[in-house]
């Protein structure tokens, strides 16, 4: 056996090839639609939302559920609804001419899978998302174990910000010059669940499952948790293989965390501040966690779940199937674009998605690709449909003990992930900063059974 089949091996059982239906079917209506709504301090703000809520509303489900998601578009534009993070059949992506012609002003489209892993994913529309997700339309999807941990209490917490206009309007400049330029939109306004200043109460002693997602389209946040005994239990939904601090955890857009919090039996009285020190010198408060009321009974001592996540310890010494090299230039519909290898994504030119697949990962095979940023930007890349390992930071080995969907490339930086695909389909990748995403850094995989053709597969 070669070494990337010993790799390959390395990651056998680590996720579930098929899905195990439990034969329940979870039904919802998901209608996207402008509406006003009470945000920020309480102001009414004209946004887009799902279901008449920013953030859309918690979709639960438990794994191996059948998940019937009716979608109506009441928008003045096309859209779709992804699902960031899920493994899913190729055609239930969400992405625009690529799984599926957009949903029209008006139209409608059923979305139906059965999840294969449990975690905290979320949804969001994969149709000019830069402006999409910022008016307000993205949501979370809890895919509950088989059988829950017994938290006292679970909570989520979608991150956010706003930039507002001078009449305190979501400001309607979209893909500007400067955010192109920059790390993408970047909003003055930090949010929790779409209001500033929140709060969270907890009983002393309780243990708390706080389900963290970063919806901003560029803004990074790095947790600062203020003394508050929290452990990541699951990044990217996926659950770590050991306890990791979660103080300084870089959530960037799309990351995912579930924390493991647990409240002293003696903090009554206490409040923690949670905040967001990516920028130093402008640090945020998310929200204050303050500890009143009954202690908790002391119910809830379980040992946290613990994956198995591959090492792949020597994975930076076997082949790069890949490299993609991350730039700007000039040109384009916004007058900047950001491309992998030279190559900026033709959003509406459907006939380019043709040719466009710039790498074939073989099914269940190793596969290692390196991204070396050229800029001095940030780029968190997202694959679609499949979980990997960062191996790699600039030659170095990481040992990140979880897999992940989204993992952040910082300025003139090089990563190497390492993936084993276990779902045949043409999937995206591309920087979840969306305006980067936007004006061209998006780009296309496809996973094929080892020996098979790409279809389409171009060769420049
Ligand atoms: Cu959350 Cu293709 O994205
Ligand atoms: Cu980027």
């Amino acid at each position: 056996m070669g070494p990337e089949e010993r790799a390959a091996q390395e990651f056998d059982g680590v996720l579930a090839r098929d899905a195990r239906p439990s034969g329940r079917t979870q039904r919802f209506t998901l209608t996207a639609a402008p509406t006003a709504l009470a945000l920020l301090d309480g102001r009414s703000l004209d946004v887009w939302a799902y279901n008449g809520s920013v953030p859309g509303p918690t979709l639960r489900v438990r794994k191996g559920d059948r998940v019937r998601v009716e979608f109506h578009n009441r928008l003045p534009q096309p859209t779709t609804v992804h699902w960031h993070g899920v493994r899913l059949p190729n055609a239930m992506d969400g992405v625009p001419g690529v799984t599926q012609p957009p949903v029209p002003p008006g139209g409608d489209f059923v979305y139906e899978f059965v999840p294969k892993d449990a975690g905290t994913f979320w949804f969001h529309p994969h149709v000019r998302g830069s402006e999409q997700v910022e008016r307000g339309l993205h949501g979370v999807l809890v895919v509950e174990d088989e059988a829950p941990l017994p938290f006292d209490e679970e909570v989520v917490w979608v991150l956010d910000d706003w930039r507002l206009d001078a009449q305190g309007a979501v400001d309607p400049a979209f893909n500007t010059r400067h955010d192109l330029a920059h790390d993408g939109r970047w909003g003055r306004d930090v949010t929790v669940n779409g209001r500033t200043n929140s709060r969270l109460f907890a009983r002393p002693g309780a243990r708390l499952r706080v389900r963290i997602l970063n919806a901003a389209n560029g803004r990074v946040f790095r947790l600062g948790l203020g003394g508050l005994p929290a452990r990541l239990l699951a990044v990217d939904g996926a659950y770590t293989s050991r306890a990791v601090p979660a103080d300084g955890f870089e959530l960037a857009p799309g990351n995912r965390v579930d924390l493991d919090v647990s409240i002293p039996p003696d903090a009554a009285g206490r409040a923690y501040a949670v905040t967001d020190n990516f920028v130093a010198r402008m640090p945020n408060t998310l929200a204050a966690v303050e500890v009143t009321g009954e202690p908790a009974r002391p119910a809830a001592r379980f040992a946290a779940p613990r994956a198995r996540v591959p090492l792949w310890a020597n994975g930076l010494s076997l082949p790069i199937r890949q490299t993609y090299r991350l730039d700007a230039r000039a040109g384009g519909p916004f007058g900047i674009e950001w491309t992998f290898n030279g190559e900026a994504f033709r959003h509406d030119d459907p006939a380019a998605h043709e040719h466009h697949p710039t790498a074939t990962l073989p099914l269940g095979r190793w596969s290692r690709l390196r991204f070396v940023n050229d800029s001095y930007r940030l780029h968190p890349i997202h694959l679609h449909g499949m979980f990997f390992r960062v191996i790699g930071r600039d030659g170095a080995f990481v040992d990140e003990p979880f897999l992940r969907d989204t993992a952040l490339v910082h300025p003139r930086e090089t990563m190497d992930i390492a993936v084993v695909p276990l779902d045949e389909g043409r999937w995206m990748m591309h920087c979840h900063i969306l305006e980067h995403a936007e004006a061209g850094m998006m780009t296309l995989l496809d996973v094929v059974p080892p020996g098979s053709p790409s279809p389409g597969m171009h060769h420049p």
